[in-house]
């Protein structure tokens, strides 16, 4: 069983799967591939999924579709729609298309997919969701964000009930700088990147390398898309002097993977958290931090001292 927390008035477990991977826009992964890490994280108890439309150009959807028809139980499926312009059309046909590839009537939760503070500012962008809301197109809102002023820009917009970040031991200012806020006006937060791009798994050496494919790879030094979706915004070699760093402040067990996942779920802000998966065995691991117990107080403060002094220099990209 996995805790469940609120999103808005809906319950959903605490930890969700991210299916940006399965769109296979990291490298090759057959559809048959990726429903096994569906029906495995399904099997260890997870109901809520992280999608876009953009994710292998619908393709992730599409699988979730698929795996959507194979289930007797609600799972929360929430997806993305694309920054391409800020129009009502736009929001119109990228719903349309989602629900079609999703293969239901009515949305769970769209989300803004890291649209800038220029789109994010048209009141027609929030009116359409708000209009597409009471046809029943969408049952709620959201936004995934890059930056604290988009953050703080989404939230005060209404109907706005959940906000994407990346949040983790390696990138811990939002806690700072808007949990609070976000917590009194009951915003869900929906937690990516937790692991860091698999930094936090502890198991990168220098010698480890990333498929031409892999965002890793293209994306290090934030080339094609917001530096903070890779490795946090640390430098690979930074970030793999900062892990050694870490293991030396936690213990052994359980896995560092589920430390990081542990750490995460000890704030009660966060409403859910959607680690990406590979592979069956990394779904199902990531399904067990709910179980764990909480992080000792004095590891917490530790763990924050660890950041401010030891990674927040090196942390890259404007956030
Ligand atoms: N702009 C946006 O809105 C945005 C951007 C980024 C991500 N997201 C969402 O957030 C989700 C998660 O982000 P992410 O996948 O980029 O980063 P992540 O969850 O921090 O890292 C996922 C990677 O960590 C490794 N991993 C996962 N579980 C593991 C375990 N138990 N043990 C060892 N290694 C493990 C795997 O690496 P290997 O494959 O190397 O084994 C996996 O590919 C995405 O799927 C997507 O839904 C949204």
């Amino acid at each position: 069983m996995i805790q469940k927390r609120k999103l808005f008035q809906t319950l959903v477990t605490e930890i969700g799967l991210g299916c940006w991977q399965l769109g296979g826009d990291w490298g090759e992964v057959s559809d048959a591939e990726a429903l096994e890490i569906l029906r495995a994280s399904h099997e260890a108890g997870v109901r809520f999924l992280d999608t876009a439309a953009g994710y292998g150009a619908g393709r992730s959807e599409r699988l979730i579709g698929q795996f959507l028809k194979e289930q007797s139980e609600a799972v929360f499926v929430a997806t993305k729609i694309g920054r391409k312009e800020a129009s009502e059309a736009h929001l119109r046909t990228g719903v349309e298309n989602s629900l079609q590839r999703l293969g239901v009537e009515t949305l769970d939760l769209i989300q803004l997919h890291c649209w800038t503070m220029e789109h994010l500012r048209q009141h027609v962008v929030w009116e359409t969701l708000r209009d597409l809301q009471k046809e029943g197109k969408i049952r709620q809102f959201g936004a995934s964000v890059e930056s604290v002023e988009e953050a703080r820009f989404c939230m005060a917009q209404e109907g706005m009930v959940s906000l994407q970040i990346i949040f983790n031991l390696f990138r811990q200012h939002p806690r700072d700088e808007f949990f609070a806020e976000a917590q009194a006006k009951g915003v869900a937060l929906i937690v990516r990147v937790p692991l860091a791009s698999g930094l936090l798994s502890g198991k990168f050496c220098a010698e480890t390398r990333f498929g031409a494919g892999d965002h890793r790879n293209y994306n290090k030094d934030g080339a094609a898309f917001h530096v903070g979706e890779t490795f946090g915004g640390l430098t690979f070699e930074k970030g793999l002097e900062l892990v050694e760093q870490l293991k030396s402040l936690l213990p052994g067990e359980p896995p560092l993977a589920a430390l990081a996942l542990r750490w995460i779920l000890d704030h009660d802000a966060v409403t859910t958290v959607i680690p990406g998966a590979s592979s069956i065995r990394q779904a199902v691991a990531n399904a067990e931090a709910s179980r764990l117990p909480a992080l000792p107080v004095e590891l917490h403060q530790k763990l924050a001292e660890f950041y401010r002094n030891q990674v927040a220099p090196h942390v890259r990209g404007q956030y």
